[in-house]
């Protein structure tokens, strides 16, 4: 790839396959913009539950499909982090956003056509000027079916709901690994079977399996995949 030529690196994949890690290393090394589209299904879940139109089993789809227009989302970059925290009607969410609560719920949420539709449009609209790597579940098929480079992570249940579990424990919330094992199973079913946009491996993405990779072997092959084209 040409330094001055700039594309778009479209990345989808089940949850906790490492797409947001991966997705943020080649942000940095090309100098390029990160999105993570998971957070912003997140803070309109995390909206939904401040609202209580999600309680306990309970989910008021036209309240929250009815709210859209006043739900604004933004990217803020910080640049000790370097990426983007999710603001949601200008507070940042981005430690709310990752609980097990807002997890459980989120593939609900995501399953709305509305929802998506706004989302997909301001994603399309973050992406214009390309230089982007977008992560997500449906970046490569829908968001931008035109991206230069698509990328599917795949990895076994229990090799994600551990990576799960650590790093929800790591930030000190109270898990069991069977409840994440639960959840992350949950999601890929829904995720896989809704109607719109469900996920799947675009045509002509490369699958990376990366169970049994570092993420240095990783980056390296993704790296050279970024410099053929
Ligand atoms: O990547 P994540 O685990 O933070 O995503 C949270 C949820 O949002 C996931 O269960 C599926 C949904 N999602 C989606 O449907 N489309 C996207 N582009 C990104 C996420």
């Amino acid at each position: 790839m040409r330094t001055d030529k700039k594309i778009t690196i479209a990345i989808d994949g089940f949850s906790s396959t490492g797409k947001s890690t991966i997705a943020k290393q080649l942000a940095k090394i090309l100098g390029y913009v990160y999105v993570d589209t998971g957070a912003m299904y997140r803070a309109v879940t995390l909206y939904a539950m401040q609202h209580h139109y999600i309680d306990g089993h309970h989910f008021d789809v036209g309240k929250l499909i009815a709210d859209l227009p006043k739900i604004k989302l933004h990217f803020v970059f910080n640049a000790e982090l370097g990426f983007g925290e999710m603001h949601l009607n200008d507070r940042n969410v981005e430690w709310e956003i990752r609980t097990i609560e807002v997890s459980n719920f989120v593939s609900r949420v995501a399953e709305i056509s509305e929802v998506r539709h706004k989302l997909v449009e301001q994603q399309q609209e973050m992406g214009r000027n390309k230089g982007i790597v977008m992560d997500g579940r449906d970046i490569g098929t829908v968001v931008f079916p035109d991206a230069e480079l698509k990328i599917f992570m795949t990895a076994s249940s229990q090799t994600r709901a551990q990576r799960r579990f650590e790093e929800l424990t790591d930030k000190g919330q109270t898990v069991t690994f069977d409840e994440v094992l639960r959840n992350v199973e949950e999601r890929d079913y829904i995720d896989t079977h809704r109607d719109d946009s469900p996920l799947r491996k675009a045509d002509d993405a490369i699958e990376i399996d990366n169970s049994h990779l570092t993420r240095e072997e990783q980056l390296d092959k993704v790296l050279d995949l970024v410099y053929e084209i």
